[in-house]
């Protein structure tokens, strides 16, 4: 069956709305104020529940949540760095494709094909009372994936 370009976005948010609905049933999800009160962050709940070498798509806070093989946080944007259409996953890879152009990310969020020239953005993550924050109002752009993008414990 062959599915045109709008009824895979649709599935495609229907399925992250379906992985967040299980995190926002678990209470794990949720907007907080930080102590300063000056910023919204996004909670994306207890750290020790992300399981290392998988995936956590959050729809409300579009990112993607990768806790990696040596346990460290990477919060990255769903948005394309080509033109900002919404990037899908790629079981395959564990990456991630773009069904606008073409474009394909490896699990880093960096650019394996064009025509998307940059990795995607991530957020800044901290964590307090083993909570994962998620600083989804500060996307940054980079060039490449280095260790030092990664939260850990
Ligand atoms: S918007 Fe993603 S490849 Fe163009």
């Amino acid at each position: 069956m062959k599915l045109n370009r709008r009824k895979f976005i649709k599935r495609t948010l229907i399925a992250l709305a379906t992985v967040e609905a299980f995190f926002l049933l678990r209470g794990s999800v949720n907007k907080v104020d930080t102590s300063s009160g000056t910023t919204e962050l996004f909670n994306a709940g207890k750290a020790t529940a992300f399981d290392k070498n998988k995936l956590y798509p959050f729809l409300t806070g579009q990112f993607f949540l990768k806790r990696f093989e040596d346990g460290g946080f990477l919060a990255m944007s769903f948005k394309c760095t080509h033109l900002g259409c919404v990037v899908n996953t790629n079981s395959k890879t564990g990456g991630f494709n773009c069904p606008c152009h073409a474009s394909q990310f490896n699990k880093f969020g960096e650019v394996l094909s064009a025509p998307a020239t940059r990795p995607l953005d991530y957020f800044p993550i901290t964590i307090e009372k083993g909570e994962l924050l998620i600083d989804t109002r500060k996307p940054i752009r980079r060039s490449s994936f280095n260790k030092s993008q990664l939260t850990y414990l």
